[in-house]
């Protein structure tokens, strides 16, 4: 039997592939302008932005400037940062939080004024918060905003399958980005969903690792969809290790944020001394590669499963005020952080590199935005700073919104999508292989590709991949797309992305380090890693000239 399913949908203007920070912003910034389909992989809030702790760095007091939050920015950034992109981004901070405060986030104030804290690599304290849990705070705001939206229709349980453009159809004329396919996890089916403009607001690529912070929806489907749809990706060796996760079998990598060491915390050996003064003069505070490492280094070298997080000295008060959260989270572990250190590790965190955008969020393919942390935009260089990211998501989403909104006029209607083919795919038999498979890729990527990197590690998790893939794309193929194969065949494709760059980068720099070649090469210079897949999509020299 024939099984072909197509949607009669309506063409939106916009449509938005994910509902984190990226995503919010850009629906409700371009409802104002035209009708937003919204698209979540589950619940609406559901991804890392409502899972963030620390807060969202932003000049917002006398004593700090915009020199000093840039100078911090490419610092961490350890000489690969686009200082356009990081000067674009810092400028427009005080501007995204007082978006944030006029909707009704409720940033937690002291004495009358915003209580702002400090992290890694900052200078000052510059980290505007909601207690530690400022992504809950900002998420279940804008989403209650958005669902009361008329001009945003909220899609759920909808995941992006692939991107359609004109030319993957065989249509004629320039190329351009026309939609997307969707799995609805209701209906079990794929439909067409046609779209004068869209955009990738997908999250990172962090569950690539078997340990990391981020919830089950950073499978990098945005980097792999936009990459098959033929633009560029840069910069994906980058993977950011947060150094402190609780170290417990179901705390399942929960976060301890960035600001306990902000707000005084110790690390700690098990007899109860303190290693990163010998590190960095920054100590704690360090940026997270340096703090990520010392902490790989400790462990390797005392033979350790976690080291120690003490804030103890700070008293339960204290605690109980500025980390409610955590300290909650840590007493239902058994852990009593007003009492003794608490057992850490370091986790995969946050995906610096990503679909490459000019500073309007324009991709190489005509028509198709990507913001947030699916994005590279130049801004985290080698190292993202603590922070950064919220920000990035609310300044680069309200650029890309500004010019949709322009371009929505002359963005064409597309003419209606074939509908999604399932007539040679059967039921999958096997789907053990699917979950084997998804804990291979997950495992060898945390062993090779990990804090530290040989050529060795790197080439066996380059083979591993490249018959790994194979496997998976066949299966892909021959059975019905369901929800984890959909999220393994992008995972798959990411993790190769992230391997071949790791391998052409012959230095260490930032996040990227590698013991045969521990130091940075000075002689062919600062340089990104850009990779350009076998059908480049505008075929042009630089990202967004495709856009006419
Ligand atoms: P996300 O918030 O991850 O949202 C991705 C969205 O895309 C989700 O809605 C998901 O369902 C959807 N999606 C994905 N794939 C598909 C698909 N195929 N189809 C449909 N929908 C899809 N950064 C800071 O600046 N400050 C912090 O304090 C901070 N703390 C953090 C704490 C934790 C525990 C974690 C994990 C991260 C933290 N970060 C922090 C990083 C920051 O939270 C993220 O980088 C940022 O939230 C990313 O936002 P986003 O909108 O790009 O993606
Ligand atoms: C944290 O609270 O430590 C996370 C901050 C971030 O990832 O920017």
């Amino acid at each position: 039997m024939i099984k072909t399913h197509s949607s009669h949908l309506p063409v939106v203007d916009f449509a938005i592939i994910g509902a984190g920070l990226a995503g919010l912003t850009l629906a409700l910034r371009l409802a104002e302008h035209g009708r937003v389909a919204l698209f979540a992989k589950g619940p609406l809030t559901h991804g890392s932005s409502f899972y963030a702790q620390g807060g969202i760095a932003a000049v917002l007091e006398g004593e700090d400037s915009f020199a000093a939050h840039i100078h911090d920015t490419l610092a961490a950034g350890a000489g690969l940062c686009h200082e356009d992109a990081v000067q674009f981004v810092v400028e427009r901070a005080p501007s995204a939080i007082r978006w944030l405060v006029e909707r009704g986030v409720p940033f937690t104030a002291e004495n009358g004024h915003y209580h702002l804290t400090r992290e890694g690599g900052h200078s000052h304290r510059r980290v505007i918060h909601a207690a530690d849990a400022t992504g809950r705070a900002v998420e279940t705001t804008l989403a209650a905003l958005a669902r009361a939206h008329p001009r945003i229709e909220i899609l759920e349980d909808h995941i992006a399958v692939d991107l359609v453009t004109a030319h993957k159809l065989g249509r004629t004329g320039p190329n351009r980005c026309l939609g997307l396919y969707v799995y609805s996890k209701t209906t079990g089916h794929v439909v067409p969903y046609p779209a004068r403009l869209t955009a990738l607001a997908t999250g990172g690529a962090s569950k690539a690792y078997l340990y990391s912070s981020n919830p089950d929806t950073s499978t990098g489907d945005g980097i792999a969809m936009a990459w098959r749809a033929g633009c560029r990706v840069a910069n994906l060796e980058f993977v950011q290790f947060h150094p402190t996760c609780l170290y417990h079998p179901q705390a399942k990598s929960f976060l301890i944020s960035e600001a306990v060491r902000g707000e005084g915390g110790h690390l700690l050996l098990p007899d109860g001394t303190r290693f990163m003064p010998h590190y960095d003069p920054r100590a704690e505070l360090a940026p997270r590669d340096i703090v990520a490492r010392a902490i790989d280094n400790e462990m390797k070298r005392h033979g350790l499963d976690a080291v120690g997080l003490d804030i103890s000295h700070k008293g339960r008060g204290f605690i109980e005020e500025h980390f409610p959260n955590i300290y909650e989270r840590c007493l239902g572990f058994g852990y009593d952080m007003a009492k003794a250190p608490i057992p850490v590790v370091p986790a995969a965190h946050y995906t610096c590199g990503g679909i490459m955008t000019d500073l309007k969020g324009r991709t190489d393919l005509s028509g198709l935005y990507a913001v947030g942390e699916c994005a590279f935009t130049g801004l985290h260089g080698a190292n993202r700073l603590a922070s950064n990211s919220l920000l990035e998501c609310l300044v680069l989403g309200q650029a890309a919104a500004d010019d949709a909104a322009q371009r929505l006029a002359g963005a064409p209607c597309p003419a209606p999508l074939p509908p999604w083919d399932e007539s040679r795919v059967t039921d999958a038999d096997e789907r053990v292989v699917v979950s084997h498979n998804w804990e291979e890729l997950r495992r060898f990527m945390w062993d090779y590709v990990g804090i530290v990197r040989t050529n060795k590690r790197l080439e066996r998790a380059r083979h591993r991949v490249k018959l790994l893939r194979e496997e998976i794309f066949e299966y892909y193929a021959h059975f019905r797309v369901s929800n984890d194969l959909i999220e393994l065949r992008n995972l798959v494709q990411v993790a190769e992305l992230i391997i071949r760059s790791a391998q052409l980068r012959t230095e260490s720099r930032g996040l990227h380090y590698s013991r045969d070649y521990p130091e940075l090469d000075t002689v062919h210079a600062v340089r990104d890693t850009v990779l350009t897949p076998p059908y480049y999509a505008a075929a042009l020299e630089t990202p967004g000239g495709s856009w006419g």
